[in-house]
C-alpha cells in the first residue's frame, strides 16, 4: 500500500517558498485544520459535550449566535495565533479582529455553516478564504478584505459529516482530503475534484417559492416537469440546509445549487455572505470545472463594499449555472414578461434541444 499524503506533505512545495503569499497561506491552511480537528472532536460528542445549538446571542446582522457558533470562532482565533494572520474576519465578528502585527495574509471564515442543524446530526461546516495583505501597510484593515474573489491565495472548507473532509484549493486545481483519525491529520484522498458539466439534480429552499423572481421560478418549474416539460428530463432535489454539504455533494456528483434574491425582507441580496461563504466556494467550484455566479456575474469578480455583505448564489454544474445566467440575461433585455420565455416560444424551444 502506498504512503498516504498527508495535507502537510501536499502543502510542502507551497511553504518552501519562503516569504511568499502562498507559503504564509499554507501555514494558515495547517493552523485552521488543526481547529478542525478540535471542533471534529467536539462534534463527536454532539450532546454529550452539551446543548451546543443554544441560542446565546443576537448577531449585529440578525442570525442568532449559538453556543457552537462562538465556540467555533473562538477555536479558530486560538488556532491562528501562530499563523502569519495580520486580520480576522468572522462571520461571527462584527468588525475584524487585530492578529500577528507582522501578519502577511488576512483570513475571511464562517466558523460553523448550517448552524440550523447543530442538533439534527446533519453536517456543519468550517468555510475560509485566505487574502494576500496588500503590500503597503493599511491602517484601515477592511480595505484588506473588500478585494475581489479572484485576488483569494487559498480557499477551502471543513465539512463534519460521517466523515470528515477537508476541501482546499490554492489555484491548482480543487483536492479533496480526509481527516484519517488514527493518524490525527487529514490526508489526500482525490488530487482533482471536477464537477460534471451536466446534472439532473438542484438544490434550493423551495419554501420560498412565492419570495422567488420569475427566472428563478421559470426554472424551478422548468425541473419540475421533468420528462414532459421543456427540459425532456426528470430533475432530482437535494436540500440540506448547510451549504457545505450540499457542495460536497455538488463535488462528488454533480448538481446545482441556488439561493437567490428574493422578495422577503432582508432578502433582496440572498443570505450567503461574499467574503466567507460565495468567495471561497466559488473558486473551489471554478478549480473542480463548474461555475458560480449571482444568477448572472461571476461571484470571483464582484467588488466588496462591506465584510458582512450578502449575495444571490448559484453554484454547481457549468452547463446548468450558464442555463440560469441566460435566462437572467435574457430577462434583463426583454422585460421578466417578455414573450421570449412564454411555453411555447423561440428560446425556450431551442434551450430544449441542447
Ligand atoms: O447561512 C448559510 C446557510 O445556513 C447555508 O449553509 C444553507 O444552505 C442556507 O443558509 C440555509 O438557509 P435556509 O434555512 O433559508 O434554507
Amino acid at each position: 500500500m502506498t504512503h498516504p499524503v498527508s495535507l502537510k506533505d501536499h502543502l510542502a512545495g507551497a511553504l518552501a517558498d519562503t516569504g511568499s503569499a502562498r507559503a504564509a497561506a499554507a501555514e494558515t491552511v495547517l493552523a485552521l485544520s488543526g481547529a478542525a480537528l478540535d471542533i471534529a472532536r467536539l462534534l463527536d460528542d454532539g450532546p454529550l459535550a452539551g446543548n451546543l445549538a443554544e441560542v446565546v446571542a443576537e448577531e449585529s446582522h440578525g442570525d442568532a449566535q449559538k453556543f457552537l457558533d462562538r465556540h467555533t470562532n473562538d477555536v479558530i482565533i486560538e488556532a491562528l495565533q501562530a499563523a502569519p494572520v495580520a486580520w480576522l474576519g468572522s462571520e461571527e465578528m462584527e468588525h475584524p479582529l487585530a492578529m500577528a502585527a507582522d501578519g502577511t495574509v488576512v483570513v475571511a471564515v464562517d466558523p460553523l455553516d448550517g448552524s440550523s442543524n447543530i442538533d439534527t446530526d446533519a453536517p456543519v461546516g468550517t468555510i475560509f478564504s485566505i487574502l494576500p495583505m496588500p503590500s503597503a501597510r493599511v491602517t484601515d484593515p477592511l480595505a484588506a478584505f473588500l478585494r475581489q474573489g479572484t485576488e483569494q491565495v487559498a480557499a477551502g472548507y471543513v465539512i463534519y459529516g460521517p466523515h470528515v473532509a477537508l476541501v482546499l484549493t490554492m489555484g491548482q486545481g480543487t483536492q479533496r482530503f480526509i481527516l484519517d483519525r488514527a493518524r490525527g491529520e487529514f490526508v489526500l484522498q482525490c488530487e482533482r475534484v471536477a464537477i460534471p458539466p451536466h446534472t439532473s439534480e438542484y438544490a434550493i429552499n423551495a419554501s420560498n417559492y412565492r419570495h422567488w423572481d420569475d427566472p428563478v421560478r421559470q426554472y424551478v418549474e422548468d425541473c419540475l416537469r421533468g420528462e414532459e416539460g421543456p427540459r425532456g428530463l426528470n430533475f432530482n432535489t437535494r436540500w440540506l440546509g448547510s451549504m457545505v454539504g450540499d457542495a460536497y455533494r455538488i463535488m462528488a456528483r454533480g448538481g446545482i445549487y441556488l439561493y437567490p434574491a428574493d422578495a422577503r425582507a432582508g432578502y433582496a441580496r440572498g443570505r450567503l455572505r461574499l467574503l466567507y461563504e460565495a468567495n471561497p466556494i466559488a473558486w473551489l467550484v471554478e478549480q473542480a470545472g463548474g461555475a458560480a455566479t449571482d444568477g448572472a456575474a461571476r461571484i470571483l469578480e464582484i467588488l466588496p463594499t462591506e465584510l458582512h455583505e450578502r449575495v444571490p448564489l448559484v453554484f454547481g454544474s457549468r452547463i446548468e449555472v450558464e442555463r440560469i445566467r441566460d435566462v437572467y440575461v435574457a430577462a434583463r433585455f426583454e422585460g421578466e414578461n417578455s414573450p421570449l420565455f412564454g411555453p411555447r416560444s423561440l428560446f425556450r424551444g431551442a434551450m430544449r434541444q441542447e
